[in-house]
């Protein structure tokens, strides 16, 4: 039976095994892309924004938190993720590099009541791909309840490549080189998902529909020749 890759069980499962090898293999296969990534992710944003409240969505070990408090000292992080590994190690992470100060929320954030209008800027680095188009759509909606009026967002998740070379390229690369780093700390399978996610994902423009039907103003991102794809923008006043 083909297995379900958009089912909550499943990928819950999935990353909560690879939770303690996932920023290790992320940084050693991507040859440190993924963490560069992140950082050019929060460069999307305005100079002297200042964003009082963030909310970090699909937030893995908290691999953001870094580069959002680089980029905005002063702001309060609420993170969400529903893998009890990855919380583990994002509350380890919290102690030892935040001084407990992140709000670490354990849930479904399909399913999560946060509040409305609370958080100034909505971030999320490559949680997008693990969902079908409707939960898509239900990740715009949330953006923009969740967003106060001016709010910020961005999204930014591993794509095709447009560019025929580029694109056999990076396939290669994560459908056979990311599962062999993945075998080499025991979670070959897991890291396999990578291609099976963003292969489906193929790129970040419908989510951009997604977030422009919700009447959220929406600028498209390209990261090294679309590898990865993504969108920022503001909750209108
Ligand atoms: C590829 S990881 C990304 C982690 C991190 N943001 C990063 O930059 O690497 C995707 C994360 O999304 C989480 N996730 C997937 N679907 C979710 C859902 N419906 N609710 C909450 N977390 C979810 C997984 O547990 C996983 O930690």
């Amino acid at each position: 039976m083909k297995q379900d890759i958009y089912d909550r069980h499943f990928a819950q499962d999935i990353f909560s095994r690879l939770s303690g090898t996932y920023d290790t293999v992320n940084r050693i296969s991507s040859f440190g892309y993924s963490t560069k990534w992140r950082r050019q992710l929060l460069q999307q944003l305005p100079i002297g924004l200042e964003p009082k409240r963030t909310l970090d969505l699909f937030s893995g070990i908290g691999e953001t938190w870094h580069h959002i408090k680089d980029r905005f000292p002063g702001t309060e992080i609420t993170a969400i993720d529903f893998s009890p590994g990855m919380v583990l190690q994002a509350n380890k992470m919290n102690l030892l590099h935040f001084n407990g100060d992140v709000k670490v929320l354990k849930g479904d954030v399909l399913k999560a009541e946060l509040p409305n209008g609370y958080f100034d800027l909505v971030v999320c680095a490559f949680g997008l791909k693990s969902l079908a188009p409707d939960q898509l759509a239900h990740i715009a909606k949330l953006t923009e309840r969740v967003l106060a009026p001016g709010g910020r967002f961005a999204f930014i998740e591993t794509s095709m490549p447009p560019g025929r070379l580029v694109r056999m390229l990076f396939s290669f690369h994560i459908r056979y080189v990311v599962p062999a780093f993945g075998f080499i700390f025991g979670h070959a399978e897991e890291f396999r998902m990578l291609w099976r996610y963003t292969s489906a994902y193929r790129n970040s423009q419908h989510a951009v529909d997604a977030f422009s039907q919700e009447g959220l103003e929406v600028f498209s991102d390209s990261y090294f020749y679309g590898c990865a794809t993504g969108f920022h923008g503001e909750k209108r006043r």
